[in-house]
């Protein structure tokens, strides 16, 4: 740690430290004292290259606005021996995280956002990249563009079944965080992401149904 760096997020899972000087992130997987030290170890490892791998996706193939990875996984050893690899390094995207700002902006505003999110979503979508925990808590704007963070639980998957589920988390969290007017932000959502991928949408969209009358994957 530099002088300049400073924890600004504890998570269950995560430290995230923010460094002044170069705007960059740390997010640093922490050790669970209740898991043996070599399958702690491993875990954190996979977890770690696994989020470095799906933000990188999402950056290059589907080409949306992501933090750029700095430590990229170049697979090498360091002295023959295995690299311990915790933390994925990434750029600061400074601006309005919207689970704290998007109650405060006007009607047109959210209308912007919501749909620009709706459309970012569809593009993970297209490449089969879920995010796995899309909330406003992960999602900041700036400059006029929405960032999507966050690919701790993330996944690859082709199955409809597992969009529609990502479709799902943003309905909850915009219901439960701001719930003046989740419906007609979810609306705004939809539009953007039916923009997109016509055929996608609709298959997705068909599959939401399905699931909220399931009743399933409520928190
Ligand atoms: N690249 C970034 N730029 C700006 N802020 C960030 C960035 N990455 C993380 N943050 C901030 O830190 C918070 C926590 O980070 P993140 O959402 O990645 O971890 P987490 O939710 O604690 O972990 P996880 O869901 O993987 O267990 C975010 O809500 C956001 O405020
Ligand atoms: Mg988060």
């Amino acid at each position: 740690m530099t002088p300049t760096t400073r924890l600004i997020s504890q998570g269950a899972e995560a430290k995230l430290y923010l460094d002044e000087k170069n705007n960059t992130i740390s997010k640093e997987r922490i050790s669970k004292g209740y898991r043996h030290p070599k399958l702690d170890e491993s875990i954190r490892k996979s977890r770690t290259k696994k989020e470095k791998k799906l933000l990188e996706k999402a950056k290059k193939l589907a080409k949306i606005n992501t933090p750029e990875v700095l430590n990229k996984d170049v697979g090498k050893k360091i002295d023959n021996r295995k690299k311990k690899d915790f933390k994925v390094e990434m750029e600061f995207i400074e601006g309005d995280k919207l689970s704290n700002t998007l109650n405060s902006y006007k009607k047109e505003k959210q209308s912007e956002v919501m749909q620009q999110l709706g459309k970012e979503t569809s593009k993970l979508h297209e490449n089969d990249i879920i995010h796995g925990d899309l909330t406003t808590s992960n999602t900041i704007l700036k400059d006029k563009k929405v960032f999507i963070i966050d690919f701790g639980l993330g996944f690859i998957s082709t199955r409809t079944e597992d969009k529609a589920v990502d479709l799902h988390l943003i309905k909850q969290a915009l219901e439960a965080k701001h719930f003046q007017n989740w419906q007609f932000l979810f609306e705004e959502f939809q539009r953007g992401y039916e923009s997109n991928n016509q055929s996608q949408a609709k298959q997705v969209l068909e599959r939401l149904k399905k699931v909220e009358s399931r009743g399933r994957y409520k928190h």
